[in-house]
């Protein structure tokens, strides 16, 4: 049979047993409607509760401060849409980076259709924001600042704690787009001053369907899912209990082992993007050589054309990415390596590996046997070689 080496963790995950077995018994047995009196219900609303307090735990918040919405995509309209409209009478400014995920990017672009002013701050060649950049952006009419925590596509992770720090000086709400970090690296939102924070439970081994926003408790923002009132009356619709379930499980196995696992995965990466460094002549890493997520390796190659090098990955049984997956089935370059300032071509090159809990030595030893055959061949047949 061929080998499968799955290597694409950043863009989902698959869900661990754990959790899977502790989701089972509320899809049929205890099925109820968080909402209803009965006894169902009332066995559906404990375990809703009981979650928030381990989703809670993971990051220090108050378990009244955790809204559970169905994405990370869905929290972070929420956020944005949710503070823009509810503090317009103060200022319609926002300000995020030039490397957010497509779903920061596009709630920032329609809200300017609306009458909000954005700011899109740019960013190093490693894509870290400089906090003095915040600084400097911030106007009387500055509600709401939005920065990614670390980066979907090359791993960077940002000072958010300084950004945040200069927002509360500020009296300006702070958001951070934690789909990434959440339940990978630690998380206080108390230390680090976090008015808001979104988090997926795909993204760390808990199912589709489940995700939050943290909203600290007396920060000003509106629904915009009305209806029964679900969720402190944020995001109304029957809360879907068996994700919410799988969601907590992920975040307590994720408390418990994070550091283990982060130590195992740092590992991992570095000897990857040493061996890849070694063996394939014209590599270069994109995001920041330390600051990074421990389970994040983003390479560019001159040359070669990083959809081919999918291709040919797949047929060798490795899953990998271009850059995010919400954006690989677009041709456009990704904003991020833009970003960073690579040229399209440049940016048409580069290849996204990234590790979880399953990537073991033998899969990292395979792939770094494979790819540089891939590349030479590639670059044989490339209308950009030398
Ligand atoms: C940083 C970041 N934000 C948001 C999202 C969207 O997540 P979801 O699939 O839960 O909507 C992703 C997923 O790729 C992400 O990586």
């Amino acid at each position: 049979m061929k080998k499968k080496v799955y290597l694409d963790y950043a863009s989902t995950t698959p869900a661990d047993p754990r959790v899977v077995r502790a989701m089972l018994p509320f899809f049929s047995k205890k099925f109820g409607n968080t909402m209803s009196l009965h006894s169902f219900g009332q066995e559906a609303k404990q375990a809703l509760e009981e979650s928030r307090e381990a989703v809670a735990d993971i990051i220090c918040a108050k378990p009244d401060e955790i809204i559970f919405t169905s994405s990370a995509t869905e929290s972070n309209n929420l956020a944005l849409k949710g503070v823009a409209f509810a503090n317009k009478e103060k200022g319609k400014h926002i300000i995020i980076s030039q490397i957010e995920h497509p779903c920061i990017v596009e709630s920032a672009r329609w809200l300017e259709s609306q009458g909000f002013e954005i700011t899109r701050l740019a960013v190093d060649k490693y894509g870290l924001i400089n906090p003095e950049d915040v600084k400097r952006a911030i106007r009387k009419d500055t509600i709401l600042v939005s920065i990614i925590h670390a980066s979907n596509e090359i791993g960077t992770i940002e000072p958010i704690e300084e950004i945040s720090r200069i927002c509360k000086e500020n009296g300006i709400y702070f958001h951070t787009d934690a789909a990434q970090s959440f339940g990978k690296i630690p998380i206080d939102v108390n230390k680090m001053n976090i008015d808001l924070l979104t988090a997926s439970s795909h993204k760390m081994y808990g199912p589709k369907g489940a995700a939050l926003l943290f909203v600290r408790e007396g920060t000003k923002i509106e629904p915009f899912i009305h209806g029964g009132g679900h969720e402190g009356g944020l995001r109304s619709s029957t809360v879907n209990t068996p994700a919410i379930v799988g969601f907590a499980k992920a975040c307590q196995i994720c408390k418990k082992e994070m550091k283990k696992e982060n130590q195992r995965l740092s590992k991992l990466r570095d000897e990857l993007i040493k061996g890849i460094f070694k063996k394939i002549p014209d590599s270069y890493l994109n995001g920041h050589p330390q600051k990074r997520l421990p389970n994040n390796a983003n390479f560019w190659f001159k040359f070669v054309e990083g959809e081919s090098i999918i291709i040919q990955l797949d047929l060798l049984g490795i899953s990998a990415s271009t850059g995010s997956a919400c954006s690989s089935a677009k041709l456009e370059p990704s904003h991020v390596l833009l970003a960073i300032g690579l040229k399209p071509q440049e940016a048409h090159g580069s290849l996204r590996l990234s590790l979880g809990r399953w990537t073991t030595k033998e899969d990292i030893n395979y792939i770094l046997k494979v790819l540089p055959e891939i590349i030479k061949k590639l670059r044989e047949i490339s209308p950009f070689k030398r």
